[in-house]
Formats: C-alpha cells, structure tokens, sequence
C-alpha cells in the first residue's frame, strides 16, 4: 500500500466509525513547498511554487436520514482534543439553512468558512458528512491549511455537483482563510494546491491568477529540510508583514508593491520609516529572482539556484525578519556543503518552518551530512525529505 492508498484507507475508515457508513466519494489536495517568490504573493507578484506529494484527503457522502434537508457534518482525523490524548478524531456539524458562524476550533473554521464563502460566491452546497485526512505537515510552511481548505472546497462543489474551476477553488478557500480563520494570507498556497501539475512548478501571477508550467529538470530533487521549529501563521507576523508592504504602497500611490521600481524606492528611502524600507527591498528584489529562478529550475542549472536562492534567503532575514537564528544557521551550513551543486533558502511564511533545497540529485549526501553536523549541536534535530511534484486538487476515482 502506498502513501496515498493508506490515507485513503484512513479517510475511509474514519468516515466508517463516524457515521456507520461508506463513503461514496474521495477527493485529495497537496501541500506545496514554494520555491522562489517568498512574500511576494499579496503584493500581487511573481510566484513559483510546486506541489508535494503529501495531501489531504476528503471522504464525502449523503446526510444522515433523520438530518436529510440541512445538515453539514464534518470529522477531522487529526485534529483530536489533545486533552482525550491527541490523535482523536473531533467532530463538527452545522445548520446549512441558518448563518453560517465561526466554530469553537480552527478546523473547524476551515471547514465552516470554505461552505459560507462557496455561499458568497452563489454556490449551494447540499447536506453532506465528509471525513478528513491528511499527511501535510502542520505549521511546517507546507500550507497544510490551503491543502485542507481546497480539498474541503473541492469535496463541497463537486458532491453538490458544481463544476469549479481551480483558480475558482483556490478564491473561495482563501477566503474561507481570511475571514473565518482569520489570516491574512495570499492566493499561492491555495492556487498551487488547485491548480499545479505533476513533475512542474506553477509559475503563478498573482494579479491575474494566470499560470505557467515550469518543468523540473530531471537532474534535480527539491528537499524540503523540516527544522522542527513550530509556528502558527494566525498567531504570527504574518499579518504584521502585509499591513506593512500595503502601506508602503499606499506611500507610493501605487496599487501593490509589484508597481515599485527599485529605483524609485531607493530614491525614496530617506522619507521612509527604515523598516517598512527593508520590507519593501524584500519584495521588490524577490520579484527579479523569479525568472532567474524559473529558467534554471528548467534547465538544471544549480549554480545560478546556489546564487540566486542564497541572496533569497538573506533578504527574508535581513530585510524581511522573519527567519530564526537556528534557520540562518542551518540554510549557511547547507549552502556551504552544497557549493554549486544547488541553492537552498527558507520556504513558506518563515518564523521557523521548513528550508528547501534544489540540488542535483547526487548532492542529496552533502545535505545530509550538512544536516548531521547542525543535528549534533542543535537543540531541536532538523529533517530531510525529497518531494515529488504531484499535481493539484482532483476527484479520486475508486473502483
Ligand atoms: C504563507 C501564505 C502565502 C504566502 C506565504 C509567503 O504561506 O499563506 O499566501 O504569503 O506565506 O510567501
């Protein structure tokens, strides 16, 4: 059995001992590990992130009998009350007839919020029990949450026999985001997990929502590095971040920080609070490591990654703030064994997290054993997995 067929089996099973039934229908969406263009995503920039194969997987059938006309029923297998010894399962339902309000926990807030906003898009969704499952890291910068909120958004239309679009999945799961859940986020974690293709990263436009395929080139493996480092995007600066690059903007007179020239920012740096001048260099400068980013992704060129991924990472820990000296640490060793090899920065929001690498395959040793030396004086061990690049939100067709 592999990954995927066993999540399935535990979407199934959970779905069984909840409501006594079998599932009727199974839908998955994947994390994503975002490659370049960090931050950059609600300044209506450039992004390139690619899915991995680690997903969430939606069980979905009818309502019980006796609840046939309005009711919504969720159970979340991993999201147990830590007080019955984790690892439970926990339960939600809600009145789909009356207004739809916040729940007691997150999750469900992500389940709430995605079927209020599919209602403010005009789409009804019908009485149903879903059972979810997943294997995307939490609060690793995986987008865990836009894994879960598009599968949930997926699950939801098509049960309802609604034929959603992804950049469509991708909206009402963000803003099941930012109004139930109460981040601020941006669209490329949801469009990645609704829209990306196996074996490519997607390049993104966050303006117009168009995309690109971009292929990863067959002698590179993208390594995502877990530091183990915890953090909650809610509970963050994440929010912080953003109203800061929008005022900015605002100082500008321009829409978005994608508007910026970089020249008109350095000219304008004495009139600017230094901080909110460091925050938008963050992002004007990331934008110009996308296409270097992008045509070395397709041609393997690890020496241009190396360069342009080291001066990545340097500008979310100097200019943008939201590395961790452990990080800093870990991504310099990494980068120091790797030499030409491959490039290596700090992926998602940061504020600890998950670093990515992507370097020739042969290169995978000197990862580790970059990762061995950090281990032996670190106070919390750090991981490495290889990632497939899977593709986007889809039904699961059983037999
Ligand atoms: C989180 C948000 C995204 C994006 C990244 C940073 O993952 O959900 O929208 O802003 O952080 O690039």
């Amino acid at each position: 059995m592999d990954r995927r067929d066993r999540l399935i089996a535990r979407a199934r099973q959970g779905y069984r001992l909840a409501y006594g039934v079998e599932p009727m229908r199974f839908y998955a969406a994947p994390g994503r590990v975002n490659l370049i263009g960090e931050h950059v995503d609600y300044n209506d920039g450039f992004v390139l992130p690619c899915a991995i194969d680690r997903e969430t997987i939606v069980a979905a059938g009818p309502p019980a009998p006796q609840t046939r006309d309005k009711l919504f029923e969720a159970v979340a297998l991993d999201m147990g009350d830590p007080r019955s010894g984790g690892g439970a399962s926990a339960r939600d339902r809600f009145d789909l007839l009356a207004p739809i309000r916040p729940g007691e926990n997150n999750w469900q807030n992500h389940v709430r919020g995605v079927v209020q906003a599919l209602g403010r898009y005009g789409y009804r969704v019908r009485p149903m029990r879903i059972a979810i499952a997943g294997d995307v890291p939490m609060g690793a910068g995986l987008s865990s949450s836009a894994a879960f909120g598009v599968a949930v958004a997926l699950a939801c239309s098509d049960y309802s026999g609604l034929q959603l679009a992804p950049e469509l999945l991708a909206k009402v799961a963000q803003l099941a985001e930012n109004d139930f859940v109460g981040c601020a986020c941006g669209i490329m974690d949801q469009m990645a997990a609704a829209a990306a293709q196996a074996g490519n990263a997607l390049l993104l436009d966050c303006r117009s929502l168009d995309t690109m395929a971009v292929p990863v080139h067959k002698s590179l493996a993208i390594t995502v590095i877990d530091t183990g480092i915890r953090r909650s995007l809610t509970e963050s600066a994440f929010n912080q971040r953003r109203a800061e690059c929008e005022a900015v903007a605002q100082h500008f007179e321009i829409k978005a920080l994608r508007d910026l020239d970089y020249g008109r920012l350095l000219r304008a740096e004495p009139d600017l609070d230094h901080t909110l001048f460091r925050r938008a260099r963050h992002v004007v400068t990331e934008l110009d490591r996308i296409g270097p980013v992008g045509i070395a992704l397709a041609k393997g060129n690890t020496a241009v990654l190396a360069e342009v991924m080291r001066e990545a990472h340097l500008s979310l820990s100097e200019d943008f703030d939201v590395s961790l000296p452990p990080i800093d640490l870990l991504a310099q060793m990494i980068a120091e064994t790797l030499g030409d090899a491959g490039g290596v920065r700090l992926t998602g929001a940061g504020f600890g997290g998950c670093l990515v690498a992507v370097a020739n395959h042969d290169a995978a040793g000197a990862i580790e054993e970059a990762i061995a030396r950090y281990n032996a004086e670190a106070d919390l061990p750090a991981r490495a997995e290889v990632f497939r690049p899977i593709s986007g939100a889809a039904p699961i067709p059983i037999d």
